[in-house]
């Protein structure tokens, strides 16, 4: 990937009615970047992403493709391509039809457009399908001729629009999986809608964090999973243990928090001063079970419940009357009748949020 900025949206905004749905929104998306929104539902992903393909006006702000301002543009002239939300084939056509639909309004001749669509749905290995109508199809494969007429007309940009929303949980696994690999090895700037922490950070370079009509935050999913700026990044991308707690030393970029569970050790670059309410927060599966010899953070505590997930083990354990949870792996709890239990937690799981007043 080159750090050339395919598509810029600056200063977007948006309203309908009172409500303002998407409010002044900038991203940028770099060539051949698999690039994801990510957000609650109503937070204004598919918004953004109609506006960045051409199907809604903004109020304000540009649309750019390589600095080129193509705001006022059709959709059909932006050389981006869009997977809806709801995949809507024409039922009346045959796959193969379904697919030519955008050379053959591009006027390509029949020979290149039988080359080219046959192409395509090799791609998603749909070849045997060709004759078929949608209503004969699975919706995997249904999904996969709308992903196959997307890419058929070989866009700049490839918008999708949670693509695997309508998929049972092993299909959807089966096509995110396909997704990467095409996308990388078509290199195509592609941006990704999806309401799925989990989709988004498997599939994406890099993720913007929506809600409520604002990016939150922007960055790769590993940045933001470990390290996010914001408590609700950090809600938002899994589970969360969070104590109040005061900070009472700084040590270099070791802080010593006062929390119900006692001190706790945060290693950070933030700067925070004695005194300062924080919220201290890790997530379950950075508590180590046994705990590690010279972790910073040693909990003594009692096992309130256990839940058998297969690849993990939910937790619940409590000391001092505050409650937190914990991922152990089954491969090292083989004996989830304990009552007590010692964990630990690194300093650097820690993650201190400031309580804004
Ligand atoms: N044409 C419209 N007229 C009025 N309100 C709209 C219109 N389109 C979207 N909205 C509102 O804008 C907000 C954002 O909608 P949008 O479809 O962008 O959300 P989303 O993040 O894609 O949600 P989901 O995950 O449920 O698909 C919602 O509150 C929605 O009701
Ligand atoms: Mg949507």
């Amino acid at each position: 990937m080159n750090s050339l900025i395919k598509l810029a949206a600056l200063n977007i905004t948006k309203r309908y009615g009172d409500s303002v749905v998407l409010n002044n929104v900038s991203v940028n998306v770099k060539q051949s970047q698999f690039f994801a929104l990510l957000g609650p539902s109503g937070s204004g992903k598919t918004t953004l992403l109609r506006i960045i393909a051409g199907f809604v006006r903004p109020d304000t702000g540009k649309i750019l493709i390589e600095k080129k301002d193509i705001t006022e543009q059709p959709p059909n002239k932006r050389n981006t391509a869009m997977v809806f939300q709801n995949f809507s084939l024409w039922p009346h056509m045959t796959v193969f039809e379904n697919v030519a639909f955008g050379l053959r309004l591009k006027r390509l001749p029949s020979p290149a457009v039988e080359e080219k669509v046959k192409r395509a749905l090799k791609m998603i290995h749909l070849q045997e399908h060709i004759w078929k109508k949608p209503q004969q199809l699975s919706g995997g494969q249904q999904q996969r001729v709308a992903l196959a007429r997307a890419l058929v007309v070989e866009p700049e940009i490839l918008l999708l629009d949670e693509p695997l929303s309508n998929l049972d949980a092993h299909l959807r696994d089966q096509l995110r999986q396909e997704i990467k690999t095409l996308q990388k090895n078509l290199g195509i700037t592609t941006i990704y809608v999806t309401h799925d922490q989990k989709e988004a950070m498997y599939l994406a370079d890099a993720i913007a964090i929506m809600f409520n009509g604002n990016i939150s935050e922007i960055g790769s999913p590993e940045h933001l999973y470990k390290k996010p700026c914001h408590i609700e990044t950090a809600r938002f991308l899994g589970q969360l243990n969070e104590l109040p707690g005061i900070i009472r030393e700084a040590n270099n970029s070791i802080y010593v928090v006062e929390t119900a569970l006692g001190n706790i050790q945060a290693e950070t670059d933030q700067i925070f001063n004695c005194g300062e309410k924080v919220i201290v927060c890790f997530r379950p599966e950075f508590v180590q079970y046994p705990a590690n010899e010279n972790v910073r953070n040693r909990i003594e505590c009692n096992v309130v419940s256990y839940e058998y997930a297969g690849s993990i083990i939910n937790a619940l354990l409590k000391k001092n009357n505050q409650v937190f949870r914990a991922d152990f792996s089954p491969s090292l709890l083989r004996t989830p009748e304990i009552k007590q239990c010692v964990v630990g937690v690194d300093a650097r799981d820690i993650l201190l949020f400031r309580v804004l007043l």
